[in-house]
């Protein structure tokens, strides 16, 4: 195994700290996504990786090997960069190839790797075109190509989606996706976008603004059990309710000023002392909305409809409260049968069940 570890790592522009005491395992051969604002360190943490940076302190390792002072090019460590800077006077076969040419690589073997790189990122139609002719799509391919060709441990992505737009970002991960499952190459895959990083992440690591990482989860955990309140505003859209948890026998409710009370679950992994101030956590999608009254729920809300999106898949709704609090509900459109017709000003009663909330901290 070949993970990289960062050991109390810190880190300084000037008097400028971009990390404190950060310490982060990225399992061998995982695709593992960064996920966190502009600006909160992400780039600086892959050129740590990468060795285009140096720590102030701490140590980073990949396996066994202290590569904390190791030279970049011997950490077998590729990046592709956000932008990805392509040799423009030269073909694509030559790009992928440049970095055997180097190495002094016989020509048949480059000639034999290079084409069977370029079918994996599905250029092998456009081997010998100048960079220019190609699209921004196929030019992030060559930029992704020319990375692995020399087989690396690890590859850093920094934002590599970034200049694409929406339709060709989607083909392209799954694309990534496909790629990596073949390689078995690490990815580190850093991104300020939840929607790059859910669908291709084994697991994510969320840092915030200053540098710190607040959770490391599969997608999942991250999205559905959020630790933090960060971490629940930063991945998704989420309703966030302050209320006072008490308790009664070994049931709990969280008490919300003006809006009622709610049975919430307390588990062994995240305990609550009755009499705290917490937030409560309720995604959209976890909130069923019907003008009828149905029975099987653990919470009930009435409130009224101020606003309908819909989304083709899915409607979205703006509910609101006697005290003008707006709840946030997403439905599926997905009844095989005429639908109710809910509508502006409708009063609907909303329901949720207890284990779909997560407690937060203020
Ligand atoms: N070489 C550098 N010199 C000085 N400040 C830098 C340097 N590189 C990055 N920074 C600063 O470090 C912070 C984190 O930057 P960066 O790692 O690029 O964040 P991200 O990639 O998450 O947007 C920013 O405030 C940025 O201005
Ligand atoms: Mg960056």
């Amino acid at each position: 195994m070949r993970n990289i570890r960062l050991e109390h790592v810190s880190k300084a522009f000037g008097d400028e700290v971009i990390f404190d005491d950060l310490t982060l395992t990225i399992p061998s051969g995982s695709f593992f996504a960064l996920l966190g604002p502009s600006g909160s360190g992400k780039t600086t943490l892959l050129r740590l990786i990468a060795g285009f940076e140096t720590v102030d302190s701490g140590k980073i390792y990949l396996g066994e090997k202290d590569i904390t002072h190791v030279p970049i090019n011997e950490r077998n460590i590729n990046t592709v960069f956000q932008q990805y800077a392509l040799f423009p006077h030269m073909n694509v076969f030559d790009n992928v190839a440049y970095s055997l040419y180097i190495r002094r690589v016989p020509a048949n073997i480059i000639e034999q790797k290079v084409i069977k790189i370029l079918k994996a990122v599905n250029l092998d139609r456009q081997i010998y075109k100048p960079i220019q002719q190609l699209s921004g799509g196929q030019q992030q391919r060559v930029a992704l190509a020319r990375a692995i060709i020399n087989e690396p441990d690890v590859l850093l992505l920094d934002e590599p989606l970034a200049a694409l737009d929406l339709k060709l970002r989607e083909r392209m991960l799954v694309e990534l996706i496909d790629l990596q499952s073949e390689l078995k190459t690490t990815f580190v895959y850093v991104t300020h976008d939840q929607f790059d990083a859910l669908p291709v992440a084994d697991l994510m690591a969320i840092m915030n603004p200053d540098g710190e990482i607040e959770q490391v989860g599969t997608p999942k955990e991250i999205y559905e059990f959020p630790i933090t309140l960060f971490v629940a505003k930063f991945v998704g859209v989420t309703n966030l309710f302050e209320g006072i948890l008490l308790s009664e026998n070994d049931s709990y409710k969280i008490s919300i000023p003006d809006i009622g009370m709610f049975e919430v679950v307390i588990t062994e992994k995240r305990k609550f002392d009755p009499g705290r101030h917490l937030l409560m956590n309720l995604r959209p999608e976890k909130i069923a909305i019907s003008k009828q009254e149905l029975t099987g729920f653990s919470n009930h809300l009435i409130g009224k409809v101020e606003t309908i999106i819909y989304h083709g898949r899915s409607t979205q709704y703006g509910v609101s409260l006697p005290n003008g609090f707006i709840v946030k509900v997403f439905e599926q459109n997905e009844e095989h049968f005429p639908q109710e017709d809910i509508d502006y000003d409708d009063v609907v009663h909303l329901y949720w069940q207890k284990e779909n909330v997560v407690l937060l901290e203020r």
